[in-house]
């Protein structure tokens, strides 16, 4: 009986442990800092694509990135799965759109 107390006392430490949020070092949360988005450089001009800096063709691109009239239904845009302030993704495991496949 006092194994099995043991036992289940250990089980509901490792829950519980489980349960809360990581206890990140200093220098952990230095890395993870320098993988965000803002940290990153500005970007140098692409010489690949001779609209990439062209304001009129960026607004173009941002207007259809939020219109929801891209779907067959009228109900989804790009950015309803790509969420401007999650990194761009939605944090689902599957993504979620018209329809789910
Ligand atoms: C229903 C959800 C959904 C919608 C709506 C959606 N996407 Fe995506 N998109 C995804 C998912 C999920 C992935 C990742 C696919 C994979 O990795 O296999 C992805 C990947 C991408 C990628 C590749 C990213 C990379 O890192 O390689 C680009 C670019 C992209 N989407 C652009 C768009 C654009 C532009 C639109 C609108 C016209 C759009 N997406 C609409 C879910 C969506």
């Amino acid at each position: 009986m006092r194994r099995l107390s043991r036992f289940l006392a250990l089980m509901l430490a490792v829950v519980l442990a489980g349960c809360t949020k990581p206890d990140f070092s200093d220098a952990e949360k230095t890395t993870i800092a320098s993988l965000a988005l803002s940290s990153l450089p500005a970007l140098k001009p692409d010489t690949t694509n001779r609209f990439a800096d062209v304001p009129a063709a960026a607004a173009l691109g941002s207007t259809l990135f939020f219109d929801q009239g891209m779907s067959g239904d009228g109900s989804i845009s790009c950015s309803t799965c790509h969420k401007i302030d999650r990194q761009f993704q939605d944090d689902l495991p599957r993504a979620v759109g018209v329809g789910r496949t």
